[in-house]
């Protein structure tokens, strides 16, 4: 088969990001433009500031990526967009771009789902191996998917309310952290000692999370501590907290390695750079004699070169839209 060259595109969150991928496995140019610093300010992604900067950076990151590649539009095979699921003003701009460029340059249009794009972007590294277990953790998801080959999704579970990102996030609000804190409570916890006892949310025999809870006793322990005059350790909260939050993510992992006779875990979304994570993968799968992928932290955040990657293996799917394709705020993973 000849090389194929997918343009991806990427604007579901606060991030506009364009990419151009050989084959589904080969990152030829990527460019991100990420608007952190801007909603930094009011503690988290204001969606309609964050709808308006991706009108802005839409055209300028895609004029940059294809400068970057030294291609045009006409070496382009087909083009791949997140569709959703995401904030719908943000999902809007991308998929607004990615139509007029398939109807002007005549190109496939590949509907990629935003999860989709994070389990693939282990394929930039390596080729996936089948059965296979994603554990997807990110500011806006927390599943578990089953995959017995390329670009068919079995989901196991996921979170009934917070992911885990966000969980992240809102605790580290908590301690005074700058958003986005995960990264931040992430380092704190390395530091600090387990000695606040928290909840183990949803000790049950699904595959689903829960994390308000544990969010809401974080809350009310800082609450209780500052009403007793007792100064907050703010390492020890950071590694009481990851400790808990991990063990309940490990717990339901190990459980579907162990009922599906899984070999191959992959881990992908922002969350997949929490050290403590990493380290409890690395030990569950050591344990359990399984192979274990996750991505190198560029793929891990949102970006478009898992987009362009899962549109190849969307493309080989037969997967394909045309203009009346939609954005979805919330779509399910199939
Ligand atoms: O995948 P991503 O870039 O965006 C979404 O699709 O949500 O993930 C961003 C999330 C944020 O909630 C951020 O706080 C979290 O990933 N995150 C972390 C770490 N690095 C990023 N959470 C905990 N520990 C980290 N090291
Ligand atoms: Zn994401």
């Amino acid at each position: 088969m000849k090389d194929m060259y997918i343009l991806g595109i990427e604007s579901s969150c606060d991030e506009t990001s364009v990419s151009i991928v050989k084959n589904g496995t080969e990152e030829v140019a990527t460019v991100i433009s990420s608007q952190i610093d801007i909603h930094k300010d009011y503690g988290g992604v204001v969606p309609e500031i964050a709808s308006r900067h991706h009108v802005k950076n839409i055209t300028i990151v895609l004029e940059e990526c294809l400068n970057q590649a030294n291609m045009s539009m006409n070496d382009i095979d087909a083009i791949a967009i997140t569709y959703g699921p995401g904030l719908i003003g943000s999902l809007l701009i991308g998929l607004e771009a990615a139509k007029t460029l398939s109807f002007i340059y005549n190109k496939p249009l590949i509907p990629v789902h935003h999860i989709a794009g994070h389990i693939y972007a282990n394929s930039l590294v390596k080729e996936l191996n089948f059965p296979l277990l994603a554990l997807v953790v990110s500011g806006g998801h927390t599943e578990i998917i089953e995959m017995t080959k390329h670009y068919q999704f079995n989901k196991l579970g996921g979170t009934l309310d917070d992911a885990i990102g966000e969980c992240y996030d809102k605790v580290a609000r908590v301690i005074n952290l700058e958003y986005p804190g995960g990264p931040k409570l992430d380092k704190m916890a390395v530091i600090g000692n387990k000695t606040y006892k928290l909840p183990i949310p949803l000790k049950d025999e699904s595959y689903n999370f829960s994390f308000s809870g544990l969010k809401s006793a974080v809350i009310n322990l800082a609450h209780n501590e500052e009403q007793r005059g007792k100064e907050l350790n703010k390492e020890d909260l950071a590694a009481s907290f990851q400790s808990v939050a991990i063990e309940s993510i490990i717990a339901k992992v190990k459980k579907a390695i162990v009922d599906k006779n899984i070999k191959n875990v992959i881990v992908a979304g922002g969350v997949a750079a929490n050290n403590g994570l990493r380290q409890a993968m690395k030990e569950l799968t050591e344990e359990l004699h399984v192979e274990l992928s996750i991505p190198p932290m560029k793929y891990c955040t949102d970006n478009a070169t898992m987009i362009a990657a899962a549109g190849y293996y969307a493309y080989l799917d037969g997967r394909r839209a045309d203009l009346t394709l939609n954005s979805k705020s919330q779509d399910k993973l199939i």
